[in-house]
Formats: structure tokens, C-alpha cells, sequence
């Protein structure tokens, strides 16, 4: 594809709450770390580039969290786009500590989750966070009290929309009680269902759901996406990720890399349609992960 054409608006836009509309393909930049997710990224320039390019992509959504790095994440966004285009969105999360690479421990208490907004606040130059998204649910720590605090700091101003990640539908459901909830991110691809029951749930409810990993694949499900990409004439991740974008209207892949190629080649992934014949094919593959 010429790489002129190629722009992320091409997947289409999705809505967060109503409020913020964004393309349907977005960016992860937790790799945009060193290695374990800790600490800087070995070439700070190129990491600085990749997120400009991004953005000249057509990417108006970026997903971080203030465990990449720990915080590393976050500054080099601010510092590679701030003062920020209108309209882009960056959804940050928190709820994790990090100890040490490639080691994370949970912290969903009330008192962390406070500390963690301050901090994303300060790390993105930003009065509000537009999405904050409690990373997973702390295990020892009350989920409701938890989304509590979300809701207070939601009602203090100091972020605009609540979403979650890693999560059941009992999750969500508790979680909507207390506050608007807008998006959920759980790992999932095309061989990796295991949570397609809340992609459906999300789709009803008007919530996103945006997967990660959307590349997971096992050996059969690997021979199945090479020949489908070899009759479109694409990548076995372009195709990944048109199966994401086509399984429903609430999918918003934020596929990760640390490589402007890699990026242009995953946005051009917006433009490329599957037969049905393709995409059943592809959901027909054997699961990585036990489907509910
Ligand atoms: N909520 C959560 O708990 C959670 C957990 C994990 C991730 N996430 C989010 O989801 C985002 C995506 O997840 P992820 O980074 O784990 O997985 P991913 O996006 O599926 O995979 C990223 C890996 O694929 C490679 N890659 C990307 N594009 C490629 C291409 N076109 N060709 C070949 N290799 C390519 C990258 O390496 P190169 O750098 O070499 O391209 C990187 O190693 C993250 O950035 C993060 O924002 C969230």
C-alpha cells in the first residue's frame, strides 16, 4: 500500500461514552520501554518518532499506564506530543506496583489509585485524564472500593471517562453501579476467545472493548493466518488484526511496537477487509485459551 493512503481513520471511529470519538485502530506503547517493560526504551529518539508517526497515522488513540517503566511510558508521550493535537486521547491505567522488571504487584487500594492519578496527571502534562482504566482488579483490596475512587476522582475532575481491564461481566456490571463505565481492555484475539462473551456484552451495551495481545496465535492457528495473508496479499498481523476490527463495531485494537515500519504496516491493517469466508476460517482455529 502507498504509504500516503495509510491512516488509522480507515477502521472507522468508536465513541467513549458518547463523549470522545476516536479512530478504531489505536497505538499500545508499552513497548516503548526497555526490556520487562522497565525503564527507558534502548533508543529514545526512535521511540519519540514512532509516537509522532502515530499520530501522523491517523492514531487519535494511545493506551499506556503508569507501570510502563515504571512512569518512562507516559513521559515519553508528553514529551514526543505534548503540547497534544485535538483530539487525540490517551487512556492511562493504574493498579499495578513495579518492583523490579518484568515484575508487577497488585495495588488497587484507594490510596494508591490517588497517588497513581496524581502522578499519570503530572507524567502527561494534562488537568484530566481522558480515560483511566483501573488495570485489573486487586485481588486483596475491595473491587467496589476501588471504583469508588475512581468516582470520586472522576467527580474531583481530574479524569473525564472510567474504563477497566481485566475483567469478568460481573466486574463491569458492579463497576456501572458505581460509576459510567466506557471501555474494557482483556487479552484477546482471534485465537485467544476466551473472553468473546464481553465482547458481545460491550457491543450491546455500547461499551469498547479493546484487545491486547491481538497477535496471540498457536501453531495451527499461525498456518491458517499465513495462508489467508498470503491471498490478500498482506501480513499475518494485518490480517490479525482485520479479523479484531471485523469481529464487531466495538473492537479497538491498539497493536504495540517499538518499529515505525511495524507501525505502518499495522495502521494499513485498517483498510484491509476479510471475505466472511476468510474470517470464519480464522475463528474456526483451535483456542489458545479454554472459550467459556
Ligand atoms: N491491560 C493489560 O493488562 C495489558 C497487557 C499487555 C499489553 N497491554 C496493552 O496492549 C498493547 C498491545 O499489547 P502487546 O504489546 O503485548 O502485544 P502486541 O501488540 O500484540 O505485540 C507487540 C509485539 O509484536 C511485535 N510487532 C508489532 N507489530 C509488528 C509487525 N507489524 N510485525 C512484526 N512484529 C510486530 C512487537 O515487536 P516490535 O517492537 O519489534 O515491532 C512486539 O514484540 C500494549 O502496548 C499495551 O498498551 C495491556
Amino acid at each position: 500500500m502507498d504509504k500516503k493512503t495509510i491512516n488509522a481513520a480507515s477502521a472507522g471511529t468508536i465513541s467513549f461514552g458518547g463523549e470522545l470519538s476516536v479512530h478504531r485502530l489505536g497505538f499500545g506503547a508499552m513497548r516503548l520501554t526497555g526490556d520487562g517493560v522497565w525503564g527507558p526504551p534502548k533508543n529514545h529518539k526512535a521511540a519519540l518518532a514512532v509516537l509522532r508517526r502515530a499520530v501522523e497515522l491517523g492514531i487519535n488513540f494511545i493506551d499506556t499506564a503508569d507501570s510502563y517503566g515504571p512512569y518512562v511510558n507516559e513521559e515519553l508521550i508528553a514529551e514526543a506530543l505534548f503540547p497534544y493535537p485535538a483530539g487525540l486521547v490517551i487512556a492511562t491505567k493504574g493498579g499495578w506496583n513495579r518492583p523490579g522488571p518484568g515484575q508487577w504487584t497488585h495495588d488497587a487500594t484507594p490510596a494508591h489509585l490517588r497517588q497513581a492519578v496524581e502522578g499519570s496527571l503530572k507524567r502527561l502534562r494534562v488537568d484530566r485524564i481522558d480515560v483511566y482504566q483501573l488495570h485489573i482488579p486487586d485481588p486483596v483490596v475491595s473491587f467496589d472500593a476501588s471504583m469508588e475512587t475512581l468516582a470520586q476522582l472522576r467527580e474531583a475532575g481530574k479524569i473525564r471517562l472510567v474504563a477497566l481491564s481485566n475483567v469478568t461481566q460481573e466486574h463491569i456490571e458492579r463497576a456501572r453501579k458505581i460509576v459510567p463505565i466506557v471501555s474494557v481492555q482483556n487479552r484477546y484475539s482471534f485465537a485467544d476467545r476466551e473472553w468473546d462473551y464481553i465482547v458481545d456484552y460491550c457491543e450491546r451495551s455500547r461499551l469498547g472493548f479493546i484487545p491486547w495481545f491481538p497477535l496471540g496465535a498457536g501453531k495451527v492457528a499461525g498456518d491458517v493466518l499465513n495462508a489467508v495473508a498470503q491471498a490478500q496479499g498482506a501480513s499475518p498481523i494485518q490480517v490479525a488484526l482485520a479479523w479484531l476490527l471485523r469481529r464487531s463495531s466495538a473492537m479497538l485494537p491498539i497493536p504495540g511496537t517499538s518499529s515505525i515500519e511495524h507501525l505502518e504496516e499495522n495502521v494499513a491493517a485498517a483498510s484491509l477487509r476479510l471475505t466472511q469466508e476468510e474470517y470464519e476460517k480464522l475463528a474456526g482455529v483451535p483456542q489458545l485459551v479454554e472459550s467459556r
